[in-house]
């Protein structure tokens, strides 16, 4: 029988990051859990919090001894904020992190970072030339187990890589934003988006890619699948659906092992490597929410800001961005135009 050491995750204790103010913008379904994910573990305080609607914002704010401001702009001009969660649908992350950076605050905004790469470079270079922080909550990417994965890839433990394979839907109900055209809704950037940042993430920038999928009547594509391919010859086979819970699995091949993370793929959990004489072997993770999950994302960054960086190593814009042109480049193959792009989306 074979034997195979995981490392040990590096990612440093959550507990010990500089104590950061938070502020949330959009008190939705994510904040809420950002928000008990931040009480319960690590260091960070969430101290403000922002709504289109002083009522929404105070009946957040009331449990959690929060701030309430009534607008986004007046959560970014708040004094006692360092840094600013947007948690929006994604068609508002670019104005509601350019207003938080025009007013001088650092920037977490919710995956994807924009609805297209075009946006994404705005928020990029406005962050930039502000000399602010800002980058992707893509929480997966902060997560112990990812960082065993990420050193077992990158130190070769795996061979070559020749393939990543992907699945990820979940039944969202007609209710769900993700129905709403106007909200650029489908699967792509709430699901698919952690597909195809993990497998460029691990594979690179692709030179091909080939979609499958097509829009509803009303405009939102519900099921899309993607096939990658890279310079170095290896494939990314991914699909998405909203219609239904897939197994949410990603497996990361190589000449030498296959990696598979625990499903859903994107959520704290264990590991499972096949080396290739047939053995497996398995690295334990708790299996967790995002309430036990998510203040990874958080210390990352405070430890990014305390220390002047205006990225983290962890989640780079370049690879948010990266992200996003595939996505782009995959929905200019299959029909998906977003609301207000007035130009089609740039190519790779
Ligand atoms: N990391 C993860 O695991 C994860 C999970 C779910 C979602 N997300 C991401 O987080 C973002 C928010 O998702 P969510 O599911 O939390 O959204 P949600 O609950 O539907 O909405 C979030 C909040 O955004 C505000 N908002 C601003 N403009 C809006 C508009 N035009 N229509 C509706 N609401 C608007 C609303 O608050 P006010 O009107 O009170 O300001 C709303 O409560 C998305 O980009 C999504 O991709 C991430």
């Amino acid at each position: 029988m074979s034997t195979f050491e995981f490392p040990a995750p590096r990612v440093p204790d959550p507990s010990d990051a500089p104590s950061l103010r938070w502020g949330i913008a959009g008190p939705g379904w994510i904040a809420e859990r950002f928000a008990e994910s931040l009480a319960l573990h690590g260091s960070q305080r969430v101290t403000a919090v922002g709504s289109r609607s002083r009522a929404r914002a105070e009946a957040f704010a009331e449990t959690r001894g929060l701030r309430a401001h009534g607008s986004y702009g007046e959560l970014a001009a708040d004094p006692e904020v360092d840094v600013v969660y947007v948690a929006t649908p994604h068609t508002a992350h670019l104005d509601v992190a350019l207003e938080a950076i025009e007013a001088g605050k650092h920037v977490l905004v919710e995956k994807p970072l924009a609805i297209n790469a075009r946006e994404a470079e705005q928020i990029a270079k406005a962050a930039k030339a502000r000399g602010v922080f800002a980058g992707e909550a893509l929480w997966t990417v902060f997560l112990p187990s990812y960082d065993v994965a990420r050193q077992l890839i990158r130190g070769g433990r795996l061979g070559e890589l020749t393939a990543v394979v992907g699945d990820y839907g979940e039944y969202l109900p007609p209710s769900h934003r993700a129905h709403d055209p106007e909200l650029a809704g489908g699967p792509l950037l709430d699901l698919g988006i952690y597909l195809l940042g993990l497998a460029t993430d691990i594979l690179g920038e692709p030179e091909r890619v080939l979609g499958l999928g097509a829009p509803l009547a009303n405009g939102v594509n519900d099921q899309l699948s993607a096939l990658l391919g890279f310079p170095s010859g290896a494939q990314a086979t991914l699909t998405t659906t909203m219609g239904g819970f897939t197994p949410a699995l990603l497996t990361v091949v190589g000449t030498e092992a296959a990696l598979t993370f625990d499903g859903p793929f994107n959520s704290p959990g264990g590991l499972t490597v096949r080396t290739s004489d047939g053995e497996t072997h398995r690295w334990e993770g708790s299996p967790g929410s995002h309430v036990d999950g998510l203040h990874f994302q958080a210390a990352a960054v405070a430890r990014a800001i305390a220390e002047g960086r205006i990225e983290t190593d962890e989640r780079p814009l370049e690879l948010s961005l990266l992200a996003l042109r595939v996505a782009d480049e995959l929905r200019r193959a299959i029909g998906i135009e977003f609301p207000g792009e007035r130009r089609a989306p740039a190519r790779l």
